[in-house]
């Protein structure tokens, strides 16, 4: 065993759970012979209706599929009411902890109160179902009562990640013309309160559909709050209604729109939609995680991204369990923050990606060792490939040498998991997301469209919880992800099969970068650069990087009579940071005088990221030479990237 190479080895499912999983071992079969049929049944059994569906599939205008036609549903019903009005009335849905060790625990009960009176809220300030409502908030249990309670009066909410800037936030909130935007004063972070609400006002100076800011007390800090426009939760909440009929949606009626980042400077306005988003999060979460009654589940993403979508608020809520959320930093007050709260709030499946436990690896073991984690007992990854030595550091760390790894791959616009083992199924392999859900088809083909054992990851056939348009262009949906192979869905990454047959994502082959496992576009970066009065052109490419998977590094042609220096660099790197969100500053900026471009004019990404990594050229120090980057852009000339 020793000396078989990390992604060779074969790790068997514990004997106990795969005694006890929730998936049987003809899961895969019963799909295969029958996929609708096998959505059907979950449909109805998972899922509860206030009218059944006369259709699974209508796929008579792909690729704009539709999911259970005619079906009437309310999603926050199905993650709220039906519990609360359960045996399950009194169990913790939502348990929470502040950085600074505020505590919050609701019950189904309890939220079932709270999202009944904020849809009372949303309602009096004159939101109607269909009307977009944009939420910049932090981790916080209002964030989920009023994703919540945004589906109770069919109200599409979009979220933005508050580590954007207003910038982003305005272009976002611009973009799906919402009317309402949720924000609270600030949060904490190390220790100190940051001001998300100085950053929506200025947001907010350009952002004419906004009708009402709702503001959330969170970390006390002095806000500005305008006449007419702004107003306190606390207070709205202090008088609302105990209840409010949830609204009986269509099943392709619009659930939320959630930004991505694309190939061009413009953000998709990725749309979802109701009863396909409601199966697939809660199926997927239910079988991959193996969910019990006695679960505490942590999925440790941020609600700003897909990920806290579907695994922190929908899937867990509508399967009932009990979703655990933190707002706050990783090492704060010390590195062994997050094992500690594993460890008091008993948790028992963990979910998190790839940077973070490529972070704690460098932290070193002794930080999960000072808590008991033997709770964990399965564990999940997800953002990007995971590197073996980091599957292995956290099976051996934080599932105690035993707990199967969930290597999860999916999109924002798959809005659930594609490629995913099963912890009682499936033999692991460290570095592998394995096989295709059940119900999902996905393959790997070459440039023609042909099956290949190395090539493009494509989704051969709709699945309930895809990606319906993008948000006013339905133009660019089709473009951007069926032009390529036709009748293909095809997602941007590359892919590799092995002997077992296993999937081995590869990475974006598009011009996408994945900094920390989060997307972003090199075009967004580069017209953020190019904004500068002092810069001509740039181009954009990921650096590999130990911690974050890739790091962005930007070349820099400047205009003439500007020259190159450290002042410039601080500057460039700062203004993208501004514009967009910290996570797309560049660590690296090289100034050069030429960029190598195919005749067509594309820029040669796979060359600069040679050069980026130090491969191609050897020295990377005469690259500030812009004689040597013309040398490059004129021997490379004429070949295609
Ligand atoms: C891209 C999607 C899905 C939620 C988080 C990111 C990469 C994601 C994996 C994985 C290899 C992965 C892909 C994908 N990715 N998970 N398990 N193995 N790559 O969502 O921002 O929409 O990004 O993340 O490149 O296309 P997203």
């Amino acid at each position: 065993m020793e000396n078989i190479a990390l992604e060779n080895r074969v790790f068997n499912p514990p004997a106990d759970i795969a005694a006890h999983a929730n998936a049987k071992a003809d899961i895969y079969e019963w799909a295969k012979k029958d996929r609708l049929g096998f959505w059907d049944a979950h449909a109805k059994d998972m899922i509860t209706w206030f009218k059944p569906y006369d259709k699974v599939l209508d796929d008579s205008n792909a690729p704009f599929f539709k999911w259970f036609t005619g079906g009437k549903v309310n999603v926050c019903y199905n993650c709220v009411d039906r519990h609360a009005k359960s045996e399950r009335r009194n169990k913790a849905a939502i348990m929470y902890e502040s950085e600074i060790g505020r505590q919050v625990v609701l019950t189904y009960g309890m939220l079932y109160r709270e999202v009944n009176k904020f849809a009372n809220v949303l309602a009096s300030l004159g939101v109607k179902k269909g009307d977009r409502v944009a939420l910049y908030m932090p981790m916080i249990p209002e964030a989920a009562i009023a994703m919540l309670a945004c589906t109770r009066v069919g109200a599409p909410h979009s979220l933005v990640f508050g580590g954007f800037s207003p910038e982003s936030l305005r272009d976002r909130v611009n973009d799906c013309g919402a009317k309402v935007l949720i924000t609270a004063d600030g949060n904490f972070r190390r220790g100190n309160p940051f001001p998300l609400k100085n950053n929506a006002e200025k947001a907010m100076e350009d952002t004419p559909t906004i009708e009402k800011c709702i503001v959330v007390k969170n970390a006390g800090n002095e806000v500005e709050m305008k006449e007419g426009r702004d107003v306190w939760y606390h207070e709205l909440m202090a008088e609302a209604k105990a209840y409010y009929e949830p609204e009986e949606m269509d099943a392709e009626d619009m659930l939320f729109i959630l930004y991505t980042s694309g190939t061009t400077g413009k953000p998709k306005g990725v749309v979802h939609t109701t009863g396909g988003y409601l199966l697939q999060t809660q199926a997927t979460l239910k079988y991959v995680f193996d969910i019990k009654e006695s679960d505490v589940y942590w999925c440790t993403a941020d609600i700003g991204w897909i990920t806290g979508h579907s695994y922190v608020i929908y899937g867990p809520l509508a399967l009932g369990t009990t979703t655990f959320m933190y707002d706050g930093t990783i090492d704060y007050p010390d590195k062994d923050r997050m094992w500690d709260m594993a460890e008091r709030y008993g948790v028992t499946k963990f979910y998190t990606a790839p940077t973070a436990i490529r972070t704690w690896m460098k932290w070193g073991t002794q930080y999960p060792q000072k808590h008991d984690l033997s709770g964990i007992k399965v564990l999940g990854s997800v953002g990007e490939p995971i590197n073996p030595e980091a599957w292995m550091w956290y099976r051996e760390n934080i599932g105690s040498g035993v707990a199967p790894i969930m290597d999860t791959w999916w999109q924002t616009e798959t809005g659930a998991h594609m490629i995913t083992p099963l912890p009682g199924i499936t033999p692991l392999k460290p570095g592998t997301a394995t096989n295709a859900f059940p119900g999902v088809e996905v393959d790997i083909v070459d440039e023609n469209g042909e099956p290949a054992e190395v090539g493009y990851l494509v989704v051969k056939s709709a699945w309930p919880s895809m990606i319906r348009t993008i948000y006013g262009d339905d133009d660019r949906y089709v473009d951007q992800y069926w032009k390529r192979f036709g009748k293909f869905y095809f997602a941007g990454d590359g892919a590799k099969r092995d002997e077992l047959g296993y999937i081995w994502v590869t990475g974006r082959v598009d011009d996408v970068l994945n900094v920390s496992g989060h997307r972003l576009g090199t075009a967004e970066v580069e017209s953020a650069l190019v904004e500068c009065a002092e810069v001509a052109e740039a181009a954009v490419v990921g650096k590999k990087h130990d911690v974050k998977g890739e790091s962005v590094c930007a070349f820099v042609i400047l205009k003439d009579g500007f020259k190159g220096s450290d002042e410039l660099v601080t500057k460039l790197k700062k203004h993208v940071g501004v514009k967009i969100g910290p996570i797309a500053r560049p660590d690296d900026i090289i100034f050069t005088g030429g960029l190598p471009k195919t005749r067509s004019g594309k820029i040669m990404r796979r060359l600069l990221r040679d050069i980026a990594e130090g491969r191609a050229i050897g020295d990377v120090t005469t690259l500030a030479d812009p004689g040597a980057m013309q040398e490059i852009a004129s021997k490379y000339s004429g070949k295609e990237d």
